[in-house]
C-alpha cells in the first residue's frame, strides 16, 4: 500500500471510531437534551484547541459475546486543549457506546490523560455520562475506578479538577467527582446516585424518581455534591470557562490578574444596603458586591447552605476567594452543612495561593438537639481547622454580630487572620445581649421588683459594654475600626502588603482534619 492509500485507511478507521454508538444512539442521545462526547468536548474548549488521543483504544472484554464487539474507542474520548488559551487535560464519557461503561481500557484512557495532567500541571476536566462499572468486564471494571479514584486523590490540592455530570453517574462512579474539587451539573441531565431507584425499591421497598433521588437540584441544593448547577450544558460550560477566569492552573501558580476596575457603586451602595436596625437582615452578596471588582461575584455552592455565601471575586485585578455568613437565611449561623461548606472553599482556596476575604455577621453555631446529633461539633471544627491551617493571605471584616465560637471561626486573629478590620456596627462578645444578660444577671433580674424592666436595664447595660467592636480593639484582636465605605480601600492595601507572605508550619506527614 502507498502511503497515500495508507492515509487513506487511516481516515477511514478514524471516521469509524469517530462515529461514536452509530446514529440511532446519538439521536436518542440527542433526543435527551444532551450533546455528544465530542460536540461537549468542542463546546468547552477554544475553538480548534481539541487533540484527542487514543482514538484507536479497543475493548478488553471477552466475556457475554464482548470478544465479537467493537466499542469505539471504548467509550471514552481524551484528550488535550485549552480553555481561554490556558492547557488543560479533558475526558468525555461517551454514552452512544455501550452506555459510556466503564471497562479495563476506557479506565486506562482515563488514568493515562489525568497522568498526563499531573506531568504537565495542569487541570483535568471529567465529563461523566456513564451506566457506571462495564458489568461483562468484572472486577476489571473495579479495577479501574480504583485507579481513578487514587489519582484523584494524588491530584488533589496539585492541579484543579473539575467534574461535569451530564447524564447518568451511577455506583462507584460517583466517588471520583466526589474527590474531585468542582461538580457541575445540568438540570434534568445530571442523575447521581450510589445505588438507582429500582435496587431501592427492591431492598426498602421505598419508591422514588431517578430525578427526585439524584437529579441536579437534589445534589446542588441538598446534598452538596454538586458546586454549580445550571440549565442546559452551554451554560454549564459557560460555569466552566468564568470558573477558570478565577483559579490558577496548578498549586505552583497564581490565578491571572486582570485590569483592576471599581465595584458599581451606583448598584451596591454599603449604606442603603446595610440596615440601621440591628436585628434586620440583608443580603450580604451586595455588600460583596460593593466591595469588589466590577461588583462581579461568582458564587460557588450557590444553593447550598444558604446561610454561608462562598465564591470568587476580584480586589485591584487579583481573585479573592470571599467567606461570608449570610443574614437572609438562618441569620447566618454556621451549622453542619455551612461548616462544610465553608471548611471546603477555604482549603481550595489555600491549596490555590488564591487569598481569602471573611466577612462576619452570625449568632453563632446554631444549637438544638438536630444539630448536635448531626454532629455539628465534627462539621464545625473543620471551619476551625481550614482557616488555622491556611496561610494564604486572610483578612477578616466583622460587620456586626460576631458571637461566641462564630467569632473565633470566622477567621478571627486567634486562628491567624492577618488583618481583621471592623465597621463600628460590630458587635463582638460571648454571646448575644439578651441571653447574657439572663444568664450573668438572674438573681438581680429575679430579685427586682419588676423583673421585665431590671431585664431590659441589664440588656442595655450589657450592651452598651460589650454590643461594640472597642473592647475587641483595646485587646488588639481588631486591627482597625473603619468606616465601611472604607473597607476596600483596607482589603486592598491589605493583599498588597501580604503579596509575598510566606508562613511556614511545622513539618507533618499531613494533618487529621475532622472528616
Ligand atoms: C454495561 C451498560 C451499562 C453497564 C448501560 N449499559 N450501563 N453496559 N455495563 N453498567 C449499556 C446498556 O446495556 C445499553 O446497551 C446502553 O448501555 C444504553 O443503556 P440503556 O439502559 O439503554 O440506557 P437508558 O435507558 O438511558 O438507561 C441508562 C441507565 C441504565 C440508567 C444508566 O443503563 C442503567 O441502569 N445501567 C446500569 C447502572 C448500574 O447499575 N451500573 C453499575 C453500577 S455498579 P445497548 O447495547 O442495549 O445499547 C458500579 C460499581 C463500581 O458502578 C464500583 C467502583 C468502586
Amino acid at each position: 500500500m502507498s502511503l497515500r492509500q495508507k492515509s487513506l485507511d487511516l481516515r477511514k478507521r478514524m471516521q469509524e471510531a469517530l462515529s461514536g454508538g452509530g446514529e440511532k444512539a446519538i439521536e436518542k442521545q440527542k433526543a435527551t437534551g444532551k450533546l455528544t462526547a465530542r460536540e461537549r468536548i468542542i463546546t468547552l474548549l477554544d475553538v480548534n484547541s481539541f487533540q484527542e488521543y487514543d482514538l484507536f483504544v479497543e475493548h478488553a472484554g471477552k466475556d457475554f459475546d464482548m470478544d465479537k464487539k467493537y466499542l469505539p474507542g471504548d467509550g471514552v474520548v481524551t484528550g488535550t486543549g485549552t480553555i481561554t488559551g490556558h492547557p488543560v487535560c479533558i475526558y468525555a464519557q461517551d454514552f452512544t457506546v455501550a452506555g459510556g461503561s466503564l471497562g479495563y481500557m476506557h479506565a486506562k484512557k482515563i488514568t493515562k490523560i489525568m497522568d498526563h495532567a499531573m506531568n504537565m500541571k495542569v487541570p483535568c476536566i471529567g465529563i461523566n455520562d456513564s451506566g457506571g462499572a462495564r458489568i461483562q468486564e468484572g472486577v476489571n471494571s473495579l479495577a479501574g475506578y480504583g485507579d481513578i479514584f487514587y489519582r484523584n486523590t494524588q491530584a488533589s490540592g496539585v492541579i484543579p479538577q473539575i467534574s461535569v455530570i451530564l447524564g447518568p453517574c451511577a455506583g462507584g462512579a460517583v466517588y471520583s467527582p466526589a474527590l474531585t474539587d468542582f461538580v457541575f451539573v445540568v438540570d434534568k441531565i445530571s442523575k447521581m446516585f450510589i445505588t438507582g431507584p429500582e435496587v431501592i425499591k427492591t431492598v426498602l421497598g421505598e419508591e422514588i424518581s431517578m430525578e427526585e433521588l439524584g437529579g441536579a437540584r437534589v445534589h446542588a441544593e441538598i446534598t452538596g455534591n454538586a458546586h454549580f448547577f445550571s440549565e442546559s450544558e452551554t451554560q454549564c460550560f459557560d460555569q466552566i470557562k468564568k470558573l477558570f477566569s478565577y483559579i490558577p492552573w496548578n498549586n505552583e501558580k497564581k490565578a491571572d490578574a486582570f485590569p483592576p476596575k471599581s465595584p458599581k457603586t451606583k448598584l451596591y451602595k454599603i449604606d442603603d444596603i446595610f440596615p440601621t436596625n440591628p436585628k434586620q437582615p440583608y443580603d450580604v452578596r451586595s455588600i460583596i458586591k460593593s466591595i469588589c471588582d466590577d461588583s462581579d461575584f461568582f458564587e460557588v455552592h450557590e444553593l447550598f447552605a444558604p446561610n454561608i455565601v462562598v465564591g470568587f471575586a476580584r480586589l485591584n485585578g487579583q481573585t479573592i476567594g470571599c467567606v461570608a455568613n449570610q443574614p437572609i437565611a438562618l441569620a447566618g449561623v454556621l451549622d453542619v452543612d455551612s461548616s462544610d461548606k465553608a471548611a471546603r472553599f477555604i482549603r481550595f482556596c489555600d491549596s490555590f495561593n488564591i487569598p481569602l476575604v471573611t466577612l462576619v455577621d452570625l449568632p453563632g453555631y446554631l444549637p438544638g438537639i438536630d444539630q448536635e446529633h448531626a454532629g455539628v461539633i465534627r462539621h464545625g471544627a473543620k471551619v476551625l481547622y481550614a482557616y488555622s491551617e491556611a496561610t494564604v493571605p486572610k483578612m477578616t471584616v466583622i460587620l456586626r454580630k460576631a458571637y461566641g465560637g462564630g467569632y473565633i471561626a470566622m477567621c478571627s486573629h486567634h486562628l491567624k487572620a492577618d488583618f481583621v478590620f471592623a465597621w463600628p456596627s460590630a458587635e463582638i462578645a460571648v454571646m448575644g445581649p439578651e441571653g447574657a444578660a439572663n444568664i450573668i444577671f438572674r438573681s438581680e433580674i429575679a430579685a427586682a421588683e419588676n423583673p421585665d424592666e431590671m431585664r431590659k436595664k441589664k440588656i442595655a447595660e450589657y450592651k452598651k459594654k460589650f454590643a461594640n467592636p472597642y473592647v475587641a480593639a483595646a485587646y488588639g484582636y481588631v486591627d482597625a475600626v473603619i468606616d465601611p465605605a472604607e473597607t476596600r480601600h483596607f482589603l486592598m492595601h491589605g493583599l498588597k502588603i501580604s503579596q509575598n507572605k510566606n508562613e511556614h508550619r511545622p513539618y507533618k506527614k499531613h494533618g487529621i482534619p475532622p472528616f
